[in-house]
């Protein structure tokens, strides 16, 4: 059975005092969520804070973006050997946020993807339609342009590392979760086209997260579901009984996959 991910996306928040605070109480209650994997994303000042705090815990450690290039003139940016020595194992590339307020595209996503790769990171593409193009029934064609665009190149000893978020843009800190149905089918859509370009094994490795609106009380419907892998969590990672909640629901929801 596949262990369920659960990855907490802290966006933009946190001081390194919250944060050490937070990832310690993680890192502890993890000794008790074996079955699952979990992953906590910091803002890039926090990744030594969380490291420390964290280590000799199975918690994983994960950025949450990077630019393509290994090294160089790049003011502001980070790369993916700097998050490996960092004590990344994974990177958030193609967050809807990232998308809307900083110009990425599904060339970017590409790019930076590759550079993950590279550098020995499991990144975490994020894929995802807008209520608009929902409501228009364009959300398959948004989302396969996304994964074939985002993914291009990549062979099929790659996908072993690649994991997709499904997050639709009008779920995502809104409090309305798309129902597990919803998710489902975007969910299989994926695993789907994974299966058609790089085969029956590759698909069924494949790790599909759910994010957006992800509580503990909505995680155990949407891990039941048989495409649904785990979940990237926003506003619910922030709190440390929250996340480990879901965590717990989790674990629940993938003993009982249908
Ligand atoms: P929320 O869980 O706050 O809706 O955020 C989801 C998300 O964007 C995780 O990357």
């Amino acid at each position: 059975m596949k262990r369920p991910l659960l990855a907490g996306n802290w966006k933009m928040h946190l001081t390194l005092a919250e944060a050490r605070a937070l990832a310690s109480l993680v890192a502890a209650a993890s000794r008790e969520l074996s079955e699952a994997d979990l992953v906590l994303i910091p803002p890039f000042t926090a990744l030594a804070e969380v490291r420390g705090a964290i280590a000799g815990s199975a918690v994983a450690l994960g950025g949450q973006d990077l630019f393509w290039e290994d090294k160089g003139a790049f003011t502001g940016e980070v790369s993916a050997p700097l998050l490996k020595d960092a004590g990344c194992d994974y990177v958030v590339i193609g967050h809807s946020e990232r998308r809307l307020h900083f110009g990425e595209t599904d060339a970017s996503v590409n790019r930076k993807t590759k550079a993950a790769l590279r550098a020995g990171l499991a990144p975490i593409v994020c894929v995802g339609e807008t209520l608009e193009e929902r409501e228009a029934g364009r959300t398959m064609e948004r989302v396969l342009t996304q994964i074939r665009d985002g993914l291009d190149g990549l062979g099929r000893e790659d996908m072993d590392r690649v994991v997709i978020a499904y997050e639709p843009v009008w779920a995502i800190g809104t409090g309305r979760n798309a129902t597990p149905d919803q998710a489902e089918d975007v969910h299989r859509f994926i695993r789907r086209r994974i299966e058609e370009k790089y085969g029956n094994g590759a698909a069924s490795c494949a790790i599909i997260l759910y994010g957006g609106s992800v509580k503990p009380a909505n995680t155990y419907s949407l891990l039941k579901e048989k495409d649904i892998d785990g979940a990237l969590v926003g506003g619910a990672s922030l709190e440390a009984g929250s996340f480990v909640e879901i965590a717990r629901e989790a674990i629940k929801g993938r003993k009982e996959r249908q």
